[in-house]
């Protein structure tokens, strides 16, 4: 299984993937969870490139070309051995984001989007892409808190940016929903954190019934 989670910045994407991550591992399930960009050593580098607000003159092409060469590097490393080897992958964050971020909202050719994601992720698709949902409003105050409580070193590159490109980002995530409804599930991200988790695992219970494990 090939489970993605997608969403604007402060939905709660990496909150509920650890928590998913907790669930399954109660049950035994082999699993490995990861993240873009970031999920190799060589995309850790590219993700500092890419998060850093000083970069503030990163074309849209090059920024899109380095997600895109982080994910070659991620599903050649990480995601397809995992998957070979029968784990569960649980991955925050995947090309639905480039749609999202740089289709949409940057507003970069999606034919080539499309392109460059299907040649770095030689035809490995997620089984289920939750898209948690909400307001952009409630996603960018919670990172500002997140932010601040964590002492992390301020906004990144995308947390700066205007309340009407994240709405863009959300619209385009929910157009691409629409369009890929057996894929993906939108969460009402708005719901508390435990409401969220109990909705994610509501779906998931029929995929753990079909590969055996308990529910
Ligand atoms: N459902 C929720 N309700 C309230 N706060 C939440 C919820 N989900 C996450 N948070 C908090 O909001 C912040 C952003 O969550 P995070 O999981 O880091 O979002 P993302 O990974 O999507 O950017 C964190 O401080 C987290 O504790
Ligand atoms: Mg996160």
């Amino acid at each position: 299984m090939f489970i993605t989670f997608e969403g604007i910045e402060g939905c709660g994407k990496t909150t509920q993937i650890k928590r998913l991550e907790n669930g399954l591992r109660r049950k035994n399930i082999p699993l490995m969870r990861t993240l873009e960009p970031g999920g190799t050593t060589i995309g850790h580098t590219i993700r500092r490139i890419l998060l850093d607000s000083n970069h503030k003159n990163l074309s849209p092409l090059a920024e899109l070309i380095l997600y895109e060469a982080d994910r070659a590097q991620h599903v050649e490393e990480v995601i397809k051995p995992a998957l070979d080897k029968g784990q569960w992958v649980l991955c925050d964050r995947f090309c639905d984001a480039t749609v999202a971020y740089q289709g949409f909202a940057r507003g970069m050719d999606m034919v080539l989007i499309r392109t460059l994601n299907d040649a770095v992720t030689r035809g490995i698709r997620p089984d289920l892409t939750f898209l948690l949902d909400c307001p952009v409003e409630i996603g960018l105050e919670r990172a500002r808190t997140r932010n601040r409580d964590h002492a992390q070193k301020g906004q990144d590159r995308f947390e700066q940016e205007r309340l009407a490109f994240h709405r863009v980002v959300r619209r385009g995530y929910l157009e691409l929903a629409s369009k890929e409804d057996k894929r993906f599930v939108i969460i009402d991200a708005a719901l508390t954190e435990d409401r969220v988790e109990e909705e994610i695992f509501r779906v998931l219970t029929p995929y753990l019934v079909n590969n055996h494990y308990d529910i």
